[in-house]
């Protein structure tokens, strides 16, 4: 902990529990590893297995597509898992579609996994988010639903919907002292975009980025951990871009 003319930064997350969409791997994998440091309890969600052997690590395979799957979850957690405080949705899917080859089972899974899952996982959680000192939620959001930048339209499309959502919540939730804000990342080195085998993709990218780089996962994880701690009580409702400034362009 920091002391500095009053101001005290500790980030601390101890006694926390958190669920987070989409761990397996990339952006997910990090915010869990990052909430695990600072001794939280971490439920970690995909649709795949993930290998993790740590106490304070449960792990639930559960595919977000399906809309069978949210009633059900928290009777799913072993006791001393339950009572969650900060749900991070992060899960997310990209395909690079166009109009004229577009299928509609494509659009409606991207939909529901980006955006409906969001907004369903929100509903089940509520009762023990609102139950929490500190509840939160943050969702990841994409610079594509931000600023229109070359991408699918129905992967941009559920992300500006994520943004809308992250408002709409903020403004249901604030009633139970639940905040909920998004981070919107820009290009990030992830297996999404590819770029750690591709280096001819990454310099084109990196070309783009006025900072002159692509996010770390590192990176996205620090500012969701902002969003979560006790330091951002008074934020809700708020988009934070990541993307070295390319939007700037
Ligand atoms: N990488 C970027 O440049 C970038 C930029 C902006 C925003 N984002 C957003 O950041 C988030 C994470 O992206 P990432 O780059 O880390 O992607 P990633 O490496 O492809 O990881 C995606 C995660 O979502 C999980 N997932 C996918 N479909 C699911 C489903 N139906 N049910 C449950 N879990 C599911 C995957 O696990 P399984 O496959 O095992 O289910 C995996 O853990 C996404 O929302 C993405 O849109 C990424």
């Amino acid at each position: 902990m920091h002391c500095n003319d009053g101001i005290i930064v500790s980030m601390k997350f101890e006694g926390k529990t958190v669920m987070v969409t989409g761990a397996s791997r990339g952006i997910g994998r990090a915010i869990a590893d990052a909430f695990l440091d600072k001794g939280s309890r971490v439920i970690g969600l995909s649709t795949s297995e993930a290998n993790w052997s740590d106490k304070n690590y449960f792990h639930l395979v559960m595919d977000l597509s399906d809309p069978a799957v949210f009633s059900g979850v928290t009777d799913k957690l072993p006791s001393g898992f339950k009572n969650i405080d900060i749900l991070v949705n992060n899960a997310g899917i990209k395909r690079w579609t166009e109009l004229d080859t577009s299928k509609i089972d494509d659009w409606d899974n991207t939909m529901n996994v980006n955006l409906r899952s969001i907004y369903f996982l929100a509903q089940t959680l509520h009762a023990t988010l609102a139950k929490s000192e500190s509840g939160r939620i943050i969702n990841i959001a994409s610079q594509s639903g931000v600023a229109h930048v070359r991408s699918s339209i129905e992967y941009g499309l559920s992300k500006s919907g994520v943004i809308y959502l992250t408002k709409s919540l903020a403004r249901a939730l604030a009633k139970d002292g639940i905040t909920v804000n998004a981070v919107s990342p820009g290009r990030t080195m992830t297996d999404m975009t590819g770029y750690e085998n591709d280096p001819t993709e990454l310099s084109k990218a990196v070309a783009r980025i006025p900072l002159g780089r692509v996010n770390s996962t590192q990176e996205i994880a620090e500012t969701v951990l902002f969003l979560a701690s006790n330091e951002a009580r008074n934020i809700t409702g708020q988009i934070i871009s990541i993307d070295g400034g390319e939007a700037l362009f």
